[in-house]
């Protein structure tokens, strides 16, 4: 397959993950005879010293005629930050556009951790037991992060403001998408909300379970999101299978769940669009360990598979770079996660043992 690919390496350790994770697409399209091209291309803060702007005309020109978009995380240091108007930083100026311009609604978040790698949790191994399969799907472009903001111009404001609202289509269609899945997983389907305070989170959950009733083969249940961080942690395996979660409280609980596998270097996502989709790890760009080759890869190079198997069709590709990912788990892990014997990798050492696997 010949297949065109946007590159936003973005800030912090984004343009170190990044090269780790072009380093393994490159032994994809060697074993597997694929043709990538690669498009690089400026976002993020450092885009914005630059360019101008966090997301450059240029960059959505390319964006625009890739056939997916590769993203690291985007942010610096926040003296850094500070320096960068409201509207510029990437969050607002960057993350949120590219989010709205291609409409990737569905967010896959894979929390990943098998027995065999338990020590990797700060939990005691009796609580990952036979190990933990989630598919967390967060709602991407709906809900609080996408309302009318209202602030004061000077910091002695006496209000602030974020609406949040859902219509029925935005609910319909991400259900659509985790009853789909969990159908596929043969697993039950958990749908997280509020909606014993939030009017929309009574809204969400009525559609979900409008939805619910055209899977009548998948077993579902649903469960306030305050319970829902405190069953992740002391049981988290009832929830093996997939979990329905809105933009900001699949945002808070997607961390949460990296800390119970042992560091968000373990969180891979893929944003999901009707027409094109980008990939990208679930963290930030960690500027407290930015440029020290020690970052961990795992989430950018997972983040290929995700695009490889969710966003090109191509699932013997990802599986394999799946395969060889936990491989490498088997003998060295990098510093962010608790050695327990193992060799520690830098990140470049850790891709280079994902090609050797591969
Ligand atoms: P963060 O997610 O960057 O880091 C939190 C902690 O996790 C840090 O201790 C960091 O070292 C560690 N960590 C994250 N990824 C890691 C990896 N691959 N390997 C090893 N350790 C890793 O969150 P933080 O520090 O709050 O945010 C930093 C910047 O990132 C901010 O500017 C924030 O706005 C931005 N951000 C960007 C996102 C994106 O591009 N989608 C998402 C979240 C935050
Ligand atoms: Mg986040």
């Amino acid at each position: 397959m010949d297949i065109s690919i946007a590159i936003l390496e973005g800030d912090g350790i984004g343009p170190e993950i990044t090269r780790a994770a072009l380093q393994v697409l490159d032994a994809v399209a060697e074993k597997f005879g694929h043709r990538f091209d690669k498009r690089p291309a400026p976002f993020g803060a450092q885009a914005y010293f630059d360019h101008g702007s966090p997301f450059p005309e240029e960059t959505k020109a390319i964006c625009d005629g890739a056939d997916v978009i590769l993203k690291g995380p985007v942010g610096l240091a926040v003296e850094r930050m500070n320096e960068i108007p409201p509207e510029h930083r990437p969050e607002l100026g960057a993350i949120l556009p590219l989010r709205r311009r291609f409409d990737t609604f569905a967010n896959y978040r894979p929390v990943r951790l098998p027995k065999s790698l338990a020590s990797f949790s700060p939990l005691k191994a009796s609580i990952i037991g036979e190990g933990l399969d989630i598919l967390m799907i967060r709602e991407l472009v709906g809900g609080i992060y996408f309302g009318d903001k209202t602030e004061g111009p000077s910091t002695d404001m006496k209000l602030a403001k974020d609406d949040c609202s859902y219509t029925d289509g935005q609910v319909r269609r991400i259900a659509k998408v985790a009853f789909d899945e969990a159908r596929k997983r043969k697993s039950s389907m958990t749908n997280v909300h509020k909606a014993n305070v939030l009017a929309t989170g009574r809204f969400w959950n009525a559609v979900v379970e409008d939805v619910a009733k055209l899977y009548p083969d998948v077993p579902y249940r649903s469960v306030l999101v305050d319970n829902a961080a405190y069953q992740l942690v002391v049981n988290p395996t009832q929830f093996n299978g997939v979990m329905l979660l809105e933009n900001m409280q699949g945002d808070i609980l997607t961390d949460q769940a990296g800390g119970i596998i042992g560091s968000l270097g373990l969180m891979p996502s893929a944003c999901v669009g009707p027409e094109k989709s980008y990939v990208e790890p679930a963290h930030g760009s960690a500027p407290d360990i930015a440029g020290k080759n020690v970052a961990n890869p795992y989430s950018m190079i997972g983040s290929v598979a995700l695009m490889l198997d969710l966003c090109l069709g191509l699932g013997e590709e990802a599986q394999a770079v799946w395969d060889a990912l936990f491989a490498v788990f088997e003998h060295g892990t990098t510093g962010d996660l608790p050695s327990e014997g193992k060799e520690i990798l830098s990140t470049s050492e850790f891709a280079q043992r994902v090609v050797d696997k591969l």
